[in-house]
Parts: C-alpha cells; sequence; structure tokens
C-alpha cells in the first residue's frame, strides 16, 4: 500500500491511488464537484478546459481544475470553499452567457443546466456571442442534430469521437471566437464520414448535440423519459448494454450502460435501431393462410397487409392448427419428416425449449439456426482440436496483446463496439495486421494489411506455420507438454514455404514471414475471425490453421493472447450452447453417444432420436426429396439467409405444414400455413449470451403489441398440444432445468444473472466471478491436450472461367443486421442505407463503362439480381461485393449452396459471378 497518496479533503484525511484526480477522489467519497468537460464515463481522459470544478489547494495561488490534477502527499484541499464556490459560479456565468435561454435551451435537463440549476445561475450578468458568431444549426443527419449555439468547447464530443471510439470524424477548427466544432473538412455532419455511433451525442454536456427525434423543429427538446430500463441490444453478438429511456410506453433513446462488453459505448443499430419494436408491420395477430392463396414459391407478399394471404384467427385456433399440422405428418410420416429452425435472437430460454420441443416431442434431432450459416466451421474445428466450441479469451483482451490479428472478418461494420476496443489497443501501440480479400475501416489503422486473394486462406496460413515452424520460432515446451499431432503437421507444411505460396495466395513472401514472426515472438498475440474464415467449402480448414497458429506458438490461455472467432448474432452463442444444432443435446454433448442420451431420455423423461438430424441446407434438400413435410420455423428466415434462395423458397413452398412465429411477416412467413405474433427483444425477459461467453439478462422495456406473445410461451402451448407435459411458470423456470444439465452453467442461477446483469461461464464459484482467459492449464480434451488437425489446399467449389469472370462475396453492412427483417424497419438506419448495391473497385466501373449509382445486372449460375453500382476501393478488381439484407435485390439467389464438409457451412464467400450493364440508369449511390 505505499502508493497510496495521503491528502487532505475538506477536512479529512483521504487515501488516492497514483491514477486517481482530486475529483474522482472526492467523488468516491461522496463530494460532488461540478464538471462539465470532464466524464467520468470509461475511456475518457480529463481535459482540463472548462474550469468548472476548480478547487483550492493550500499555498498555492491559483485554483486546481480538479478533474485533470492529482493529489500530492500531505496536500491540503477545501472543494467547496467560498472562493472556489464563487469561482465556479462565475465560470458557470460566463458559460450560461453564451447559451440561448434556459425556456429555449435545446436540452433544458442538459448537465449544463443541471449545473447551472444546483449553483444557482439562472441568467448571466455577462454579454453574449453575436449572432453573426454562432454556427447555424445543421440538421442534415437523420438521426443527430447540430446546434452549435450551445456548444461550450468542452471538447468531450472530439476525445468521444478519436479516442473512445477512434471514428477520426469530429475535430475542434478555428482559433478564439471562430473556434467551432466540425466534421471532416467542415462538411454537414449528414455529408461527413461519421458513423453514428452517437457516442458524441452521450457525452455532449450541452445538447448542442443532440438526438434529433428529441427535438421539435426549432430545436428545442420536447420529449422526455418517464422511466429508463436497462437491458440488451438485439442485434450482433457483442452484447452491449443499454439503458431504455422511455415514455407513454414508447422507447424515445438509448444510451450505452456499464456493460463489461461495450463499458458505455453503442454503434449505430443499438443506438438508433430500436423504433422497429413500434413498426406498424408487427404482427398482432395470429394468422392462417387462407384457402383460396396458395403458395406461390416466388411470391411477394405485402408484409404491411397479410390479409391478402392470411385471416386473422383467435389463439386457440392457431394453436390448435399449428400443433394439429405438426401432429398429422408426425403420425402419417413418422419423426423424420419433421424438422425446426430455432433464432440466434431469442434467448437460452427459448432455445432450449424449441430444441426439446423437436427432440422430445417432433422425435427428430432435425433442429438446426442461423449458427450453420456463420460460424458451423469454426465451432467444428475448435471441437475438435480444444474440445470447445466458445472463444478463449474475450474481444477486451485486446488491449493485453502486443500483436492483434483480424482475418476474415470487418469488425468495424458487423461488430463496431469491439472494433473499438481493437483501435483503442492500436492506439497505444499494438500491432494489428488486418488479413482480407477486401481493405476496410480497420486497415487505417493497421500495421500491415495483408490482401490475399479471396479463397487463398489456407495458403496464407499454412505459409505462415511454415515459417514459425522452419525458423524454430514455435513453443518447443508448449507443443510437447499441450498438443498432439505436431510432427504431422511440420510434414504436411513442408511444401508451404512462403515464396511457393506467394503466387497462390498473392501475399509477399517477405511479408507472410514478417507477420508469422512477429505473431509468434510477441510477448501475447490473439486472433479474431468472422465470416470470412468460416464461409467456405474449406472453413473448417481455415479455422483449424488458425487454431494451430496458436497452438504451435502458445499464444492461447494468458492475458493477451487466445482465439476469438466474432460470434454473428445477439444469442448464436447461447442458442448453440442451449442443443439448437442436430448432432449435439446441450453444451454440445453429442446425440450419438449411448451414455449421454441415457441422461437426456431420463432428464426428458422420453425416447430420443439416435442419429444426428440434418443441417439447415440439408433439411432445405431434404424438403425438396420429399423426406421433410412439416416444420416450425421460430424467428429464422430461411428464404432470405439461405444459399440458392429460389431453391429454398421452392422448398418451403412444398411444405405439407409450416409454422412461423416471427414479429413480422418475413419472406419465410409468406409460405406459412399458420403464423404465431411474437415479442421482440424489448418486450420479454430472457438470458442472452453474447461472443465472449458473457450470460447476460434482457429485461422487458415496453409492452408487445396486440396479442403478441412471448415465443416461450408459444412454444409450450405446441408442446402440450403434442403431448408433451409442461407447465413452465417462467423463464427463470427453463434457466433452472437448463443449469441441471448444462455444466458451462455451473454457479450461474437466473437470480444472479439478473441480480449481476452479466456473468461470464466457465464459473468456479457462485460468489466469484467468471473466467474470461480459459485453458491456461489444459484444454477439456479426453487428456487435457489439443489436437493439431494439419490442412491440404482446396480451392473454391465454383472458380471463376469465362462465362462467370467475378468472384461474388456477400455480407453485412454496418446499419443493416442479417436478413433485414428489424433493420430495414428501423428509420434511422433506412434512411442512412435504403437500397441494395453491389460494390467494385473503381477501374472495374470503368471497365464495365457505368458510373456509380448506374443500374446493373449482376448474374450467377443460379439466378440474377439488378441493383446499383458503387464505387468502392476497398473491393480488389475481379471481385464484386453484395450485402444480403435487401429483398429486393437478394443476394442469396446468387449464392452457391455447396457446403463445408465439416460445419456443413455454404460457401457465401465465394462463387463465379458475371456482371452487365442493366437498362435503367439511376441516381449515385456512393
Ligand atoms: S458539441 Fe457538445 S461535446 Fe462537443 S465541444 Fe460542444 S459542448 Fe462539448
Ligand atoms: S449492434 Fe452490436 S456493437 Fe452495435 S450496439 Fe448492438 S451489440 Fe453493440
Ligand atoms: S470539468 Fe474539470 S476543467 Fe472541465
Amino acid at each position: 500500500m505505499s502508493d497510496t497518496i495521503r491528502f487532505t479533503l475538506d477536512g479529512r484525511e483521504v487515501g488516492a491511488s497514483p491514477e486517481e484526480s482530486i475529483w474522482q477522489v472526492a467523488q468516491r467519497c461522496g463530494t460532488d464537484i461540478p464538471h462539465l468537460c470532464y466524464s467520468p464515463e470509461p475511456g475518457y481522459r480529463a481535459d482540463g478546459n472548462c474550469r468548472a470544478c476548480m478547487v483550492e489547494i493550500e499555498g498555492e495561488r491559483v485554483l486546481a481544475a480538479s478533474c485533470i490534477r492529482k493529489p500530492a502527499e500531505g496536500m491540503v484541499v477545501h472543494s467547496a470553499s467560498n472562493r472556489a464556490a464563487k469561482a465556479r459560479a462565475m465560470v458557470m456565468e460566463m458559460l450560461v452567457a453564451d447559451q440561448p435561454a434556459k425556456t429555449d435551451a435545446h436540452d433544458p435537463t442538459s448537465k449544463l443546466w443541471a449545473w447551472a440549476d444546483r449553483m444557482g445561475v439562472s441568467e448571466s450578468r455577462l454579454p453574449a456571442h453575436s449572432f453573426a458568431e454562432v454556427p447555424a444549426p445543421d440538421p442534415s443527419h437523420p438521426a443527430m442534430r447540430v446546434n452549435l449555439d450551445a456548444c461550450i468547447h468542452c471538447n468531450l464530443c472530439v476525445r468521444a469521437c478519436r479516442e473512445v471510439q477512434v471514428n477520426d470524424v469530429i475535430g475542434m477548427s478555428g482559433r478564439g471566437h471562430t473556434a467551432k466544432i466540425t466534421f471532416d473538412f467542415d462538411d454537414p455532419m449528414g455529408r461527413s464520414t461519421c458513423v453514428a455511433c452517437g457516442e458524441c451525442v452521450q457525452t455532449c454536456p450541452t445538447g448542442a448535440l443532440m438526438e434529433a427525434r428529441l427535438l421539435n423543429e426549432d430545436g428545442v427538446r420536447v420529449e422526455f423519459e418517464q422511466q429508463t430500463i436497462q437491458s440488451g441490444c438485439p442485434f450482433c453478438g457483442v452484447g452491449c448494454q443499454i439503458d431504455y429511456h422511455v415514455a407513454d410506453g414508447e422507447i424515445l433513446y438509448a444510451d450505452g450502460a456499464d456493460g463489461p462488453a461495450n463499458q458505455n459505448r453503442l454503434c449505430v443499430k443499438g443506438r438508433f435501431g430500436f423504433d422497429y419494436q413500434s413498426s406498424p408491420e408487427r404482427l398482432t395477430v395470429p394468422l392462417i393462410r387462407r384457402d383460396d392463396a396458395p403458395k406461390e414459391p416466388h411470391a411477394k407478399l405485402d408484409p404491411a397487409n397479410p390479409y391478402t394471404h392470411f385471416r386473422e384467427a383467435t389463439w386457440e385456433e392457431a394453436l390448435d392448427r399449428a400443433a394439429g399440422g405438426l401432429n398429422e405428418v408426425l403420425k402419417r410420416d413418422g419423426s423424420q419428416a419433421l424438422a425446426g429452425f430455432g433464432s440466434a435472437k431469442c434467448s437460452n430460454e427459448e432455445a432450449y425449449l424449441f430444441q426439446k420441443l423437436v427432440r422430445a416431442g417432433f422425435g427428430t434431432n432435425n433442429v438446426d439456426h442461423c449458427t450453420r450459416l456463420c460460424h458451423a466451421s469454426s465451432v467444428a474445428a475448435l471441437m475438435e482440436a480444444i474440445g470447445t466450441g466458445a472463444v478463449t479469451a474475450p474481444f477486451n483482451a485486446a488491449k493485453d496483446a502486443e500483436v492483434i490479428i483480424v482475418i476474415g472478418a470487418n469488425p468495424t461494420e458487423n461488430h463496431p463496439v469491439a472494433a473499438t476496443f481493437i483501435k483503442n489497443a492500436v492506439k497505444r501501440g499494438k500491432r494489428l495486421y488486418v488479413v482480407d480479400p477486401r481493405r476496410q475501416m480497420l486497415s487505417r489503422h493497421a500495421t500491415r494489411h495483408l490482401q490475399f486473394k479471396p479463397g487463398s486462406d489456407v495458403a496464407l496460413l499454412n505459409a505462415m506455420i511454415h515459417t514459425i515452424i522452419e525458423e524454430q520460432l514455435y513453443d518447443r515446451q508448449y507443443v510437447a507438454a499441450r498438443t498432439h499431432g505436431f510432427e504431422e503437421l511440420v510434414e504436411k507444411v513442408r511444401q508451404f514455404s512462403p515464396e511457393e505460396m506467394e503466387a497462390v495466395c498473392g501475399v509477399p513472401a517477405d511479408v507472410i514471414r514478417e507477420v508469422a514472426r512477429d505473431y509468434a515472438r510477441s510477448e501475447a498475440s490473439i486472433i479474431f475471425w468472422g465470416m470470412g474464415i468460416s464461409q467456405h467449402v474449406h472453413g473448417t480448414d481455415n479455422a483449424r490453421c488458425l487454431i494451430q497458429l496458436a497452438l504451435i506458438t502458445g499464444q492461447v490461455g494468458r492475458p493477451g493472447t487466445g482465439l476469438h472467432p466474432l460470434r454473428g448474432q445477439n444469442n448464436v452463442q447461447g442458442a448453440s450452447d442451449a442443443g439448437l444444432i442436430p448432432m449435439v443435446y446441450p453444451d454440445y454433448q453429442s446425440v450419438a453417444k449411448q451414455e449421454i442420451r441415457d441422461l437426456f431420455e431420463d432428464f426428458w423423461g422420453t425416447d430420443l432420436d439416435p442419429k444426428a438430424g440434418l443441417t439447415v441446407v440439408e433439411i432445405i434438400n431434404a424438403i425438396h426429396e420429399g423426406q421433410i413435410k412439416a416444420m416450425y420455423v421460430l424467428g429464422e428466415n430461411p428464404a432470405m439467409s439461405d444459399p440458392d434462395q429460389h431453391h429454398a423458397r421452392e422448398a418451403l413452398a412444398r411444405l405439407d405444414h409450416l409454422v412461423v412465429q416471427d414479429i413480422f411477416l418475413t419472406e419465410t412467413a409468406y409460405y406459412a400455413d399458420v403464423i404465431l405474433p411474437a415479442t421482440s427483444y424489448y418486450e420479454k425477459w430472457g438470458t442472452f449470451t453474447n461472443t465472449n461467453r458473457q450470460v447476460q439478462i434482457g429485461e422487458p422495456v415496453v409492452a408487445p403489441p396486440g396479442q403478441a406473445r412471448p415465443d416461450w410461451q408459444t412454444v409450450q402451448e405446441i408442446a402440450t398440444r403434442m403431448d408433451l407435459d409442461w407447465t413452465y411458470q417462467s423463464p427463470a423456470e427453463v434457466f433452472t432445468e437448463m443449469a441441471q444439465v448444462m455444466p458451462s452453467l455451473k454457479n450461474i442461477t437466473w437470480d444472479r444473472v439478473v441480480r449481476e446483469r452479466s456473468v461470464t461461464y466457465p464459473c468456479d464459484a457462485p460468489d466469484r466471478p467468471g473466467n474470461e482467459i480459459l485453458f491456461a492449464e489444459s484444454f477439456p480434451t479426453e487428456d487435457g491436450r489439443a489436437r493439431i488437425v494439419p490442412t491440404d489446399l482446396l480451392p473454391p467449389d465454383e472458380l471463376p472461367d469465362a462465362a462467370y469472370p467475378m468472384v461474388l462475396t456477400t455480407g453485412r453492412l454496418l446499419e443493416h443486421w442479417h436478413t433485414g427483417a428489424m433493420t430495414r424497419r428501423a428509420s434511422v438506419l433506412e434512411d442512412i442505407e435504403p437500397e441494395p448495391t453491389v460494390a467494385m473497385h473503381p477501374r472495374q466501373l470503368r471497365t464495365l463503362g457505368v458510373e456509380a449509382g448506374d443500374m446493373v445486372r449482376v448474374a450467377t449460375r443460379r439466378g440474377e439480381i439488378a441493383l446499383k453500382a458503387r464505387r468502392d476501393r476497398n473491393v480488389p478488381e475481379g471481385m464484386l461485393f453484395i450485402p444480403f439484407c435487401f429483398e429486393e435485390a437478394a443476394a442469396n439467389i446468387l449464392t452457391n449452396p455447396q457446403l463445408d464438409p465439416f460445419g456443413k457451412i455454404p460457401e457465401f464467400k465465394f462463387c463465379a459471378a458475371r456482371i452487365e450493364p442493366a437498362a435503367q440508369p439511376a441516381e449515385a449511390a456512393e
């Protein structure tokens, strides 16, 4: 404790750590000191520019800014002396002089006005700025308003943008009286490179930057919350926690809460994407297909008017019809004629109940969900090598790494808050290598971007492994003590020298060697990967290579090291853990192992199918083959998310009976016989597990619309109509049952998750935090060692040729999540990215003879779509990138359904395509 600094604060002796400021010590001791340019939130450094926090220090002539001043041994500080209080009041009066009057304040509840009220300053005796000096209001952004007449130049938004979220858009331009906040090169905010994370709005203490929807046309706040409820974000696997501000049953705005994953940060989706919840297109009553509305494979329904094809029904009638159809097929054709798709957007409890219904009620393991389409190959490789499918370290571990590799992932778009922590780490001097055929925002921060040829992952990664082995950079002790299979790997990678692989992967041999050396030699290296790795016919091999890199160098199990596949949907980790997978029960326990099956048969009180079930794409194929005749789809949208969409939609239309449970009339619901209205994330209790293995509570924020019901209740209603004796009273009861068969939930109870809001698994004791970094000593395999599985070159399934000379790759956009069912109904997100585009290199546009914004036609062997061309220097020549969220030009009409043999994941990231100008020119889409 010799580091503790003892000093006197307001007559009381207190202790401070060397990092603490006087303000922080005072706060900790219960003394509130005014502050405006300082934010105590994580990630903000003190700047000491507003002087609102001045205190008196004995022996010093001038007052000190307590937010930035550190205490010294023996110092005597008076936080509320007459002199300090008067000086602070004068500062406040000067600031108020330059503000619009409180009656016209953009935000009369802002931090500035709250402190002014507490200090008794309601107006100023000092002259105000002349109007000419004040920048005009900027209404250019769909989500945020800029009213710089309220700006006090505190610089917090600049730090928010540059240092916390590291987007580098906001700056301060000019000097003295001409100083002002600017976006890029003094552009209107809406035309700048702003990514709308809203961090600046959350931190601005005056209302100069605010959510547009709270203001009237004069820029005055007219919407105020009645309550604030903390819950989570429904979009990606980062698992941000959010404070939702609610009035009259409606979400008004969202602020980042201090969850372990996000530490107050949000991205555009979490902050501005919530209003899909109140979309007029929400399903509010159960629906049954009309007798005069046969299923057409390529029908396009209007989600705002389901009554062209469906009629309203009571819950009783709809549930009876839904379960009746399933029972009929079960009786007539047997268990293997049934299948279910659950969802990675549902809670852990809903996922568990759904797979239990399919296994115990349908009598089959034909249950899967969209993990099959994103990280199934990563999970297959991880399970094979280290006996678990989850990450070995959280993404926040980037701060402890020396070298960070991001491969086949675009986190600034797909996991934006995770990306901020990677950028923070780079700012602190860590080395970042981005490895991807497409360049991206993160490349600007990277030590190097390795732009390898699409589909040549194994060549590049094996060449890195070759270098590490050839140059003896591997960790002998670790390899000997912790792995099997190293000798086979040595043999295999002999043929993969960087010099030979250069021609295959397009990365110069010396660069491959340099990155391999840096990764192996660094004190701590961590790898993040995404669907660029997994969505290939060689996706499992790609992931195997990454695992080998970590294993042979011992870069796992210590702070700053590890393997982290960035999980896609908000609960894809949890849904997989809960058993929404055809070959395993909850916690990845194999359905094929007799002793495990015995356990579950005993626990669920029924016989279970001993055979692994079919996966997502296999189920679609089995419908075509006439095996699967009826399905229950809960929150999944295979008509949009599956490859070769015409094939998938034709399958859905062929089903004898389809039950869809969802919040919107999705493209899959077009083919339903019965539609059951579900609750959105914001309307229910449940636990959700993010990419970091953090089990987090989701709490209802608003009421469900109309007759929509929580999914767990509806699944139970179907189950009881299929002779299952279920009497669950709450999600808490379901969680308690799950914990009995899921070792990963040991020491984690529902009450604990509600109380702590987030608990990481695995967890050693009920009163201890979970383990963030895993496998320091051993792996959860039979003998505790990891298994190395060498890999060979396997080309993509469909290579470009004369007829289809381009490579098509697909993915997500920052603003739109997955199939767009939610984000395309979120007004701000749709405003920013309203239409489908195909991105390509500027030289490609020239070769094609089109301008950005012109209509083009993209075709593959499975179909064609027309959409606007977009100029994007990040896309290499010869490649096209199309997001898969736009129904009007659905990318998955084009994609190749060929599967990775282990993960059974389709090759979304690579197929041969052709592009040509289309007849209709249109306006610019840049
Ligand atoms: S806009 Fe707000 S946060 Fe930015 S400098 Fe002005 S007052 Fe501070
Ligand atoms: S989409 Fe992901 S990164 Fe963005 S706020 Fe939600 S959880 Fe966080
Ligand atoms: S809050 Fe300390 S100087 Fe502004």
